[in-house]
């Protein structure tokens, strides 16, 4: 398949309306869309990444009406966060209508929904008319694109069209907040962060944190996510040990690099705040893969805020 890569909405819609499988940006990772409502459309995405069978696709909508067309029992809790973080970096994962096929939701009676707020995504999804099923936009296993290059090193040849648009400005995937309980639960920690879940819904809870007979888990979780070539390692500057290291290294944190070790690292990063090092975490990973990097060090940040999204998806790069 060749794959066309434009600049426009109208002609990326148009191949999504044929039935075939886009790539588009958005505001926190770019995506591999394609129709939500019709299952052969959507058995090409899990084609294109080698995506497990069984691991259900986001709904990328551009209004309210759309959330109520696809999904139905929505608790008034779920209004006031919806009402609040869309459009945004925020996911809600509601009781499914039956008209969404079963391929979209791998089965599941559930639909996460997700109302991007980048100008570009939503001129795009208004030009679809659809609902656009899309998870991210990379190969199954590799880190999450945040550049329209990105997805076209992973996907050339895999996907009728990329439609290019700005690098992502978060740069980590969308929080996913589970409302089909009687009160919310965080499954995937974003830039929507508990602490703002908790100013809307005061009894928002951490999935991690219910006992394990009622915790939720999201399908993907299971699978190894986010994670570059190399071996990845969490540091913190509490550990209080020089390393000496006799093999190229990369870094990447909030403290300068002479703090952890005795030699130069091959590649590093020294982000300025916690916000630049999860915009920049991803295409970061992708250029060790590149430089054939064996190792990586990433600094621990504290939990709190955006800091708890971005360990979430540290550890897991570290499989730990
Ligand atoms: O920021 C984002 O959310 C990006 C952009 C493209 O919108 N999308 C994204 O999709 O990160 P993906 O597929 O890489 O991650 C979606 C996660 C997966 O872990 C999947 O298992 C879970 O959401 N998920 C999707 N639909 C679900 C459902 N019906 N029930 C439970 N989990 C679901
Ligand atoms: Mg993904």
């Amino acid at each position: 398949m060749q794959t066309v890569i434009t600049a426009s909405t109208r002609e990326a819609a148009s191949y999504l309306r044929a039935g075939q499988t886009v790539i588009f940006p958005t505001e926190t990772v770019y995506g591999l869309g394609a129709n939500a409502l019709d299952p052969e459309a959507v058995l090409k995405i899990y084609a294109a990444k080698n995506r497990p069978a069984d691991n259900p696709l986001i709904v990328h909508v551009y209004n309210f009406w759309q959330v109520h067309q696809y999904a139905h029992n929505v608790p008034p809790y779920a209004e006031r966060l919806m009402e609040k973080f869309m459009p945004g970096p925020f996911t809600i994962l509601l009781p499914k209508k039956p008209i969404v096929p079963d391929a979209t939701t791998a089965g599941s009676d559930k639909i996460c929904l997700r109302m991007p707020s980048l100008a570009i995504t939503q001129e795009f999804l208004r030009e679809c008319s659809l609902p656009v099923a899309a998870p991210s936009a990379n190969l199954s296993g590799k880190p999450s694109p945040t550049r329209w290059q990105d997805c076209l090193e992973d996907m050339d040849g895999r996907v009728a069209a990329i439609l290019t648009g700005p690098d992502a400005m978060l740069g980590l995937e969308s929080t996913i907040v589970d409302c089909t309980g009687s009160f919310p639960v965080l499954m995937r920690p974003g830039s929507v962060t508990f602490e703002d879940l908790r100013q809307v819904v005061p009894t928002a809870q951490l999935a991690e944190q219910l006992q394990n007979h009622q915790a939720p888990v999201l399908p993907g979780s299971k699978y190894r996510h986010y994670s570059p070539q190399a071996t990845v390692e969490i540091i913190s500057v509490v550990q209080n040990k020089v390393l000496e290291l006799n093999q190229p290294f990369a870094y990447i944190g909030l403290t300068a690099p002479e703090k952890f070790f005795a030699t130069v690292p091959a590649y590093q990063l020294v982000a300025k705040s916690v916000n630049e090092y999860a915009h920049s975490l991803f295409a970061f990973f992708r250029e060790c893969d590149r430089r054939e990097l064996p190792l990586i060090y990433a600094e621990a940040t504290s939990e709190q805020g955006l800091g708890r999204a971005l360990m979430n998806r540290l550890r897991k790069a570290a499989g730990s």
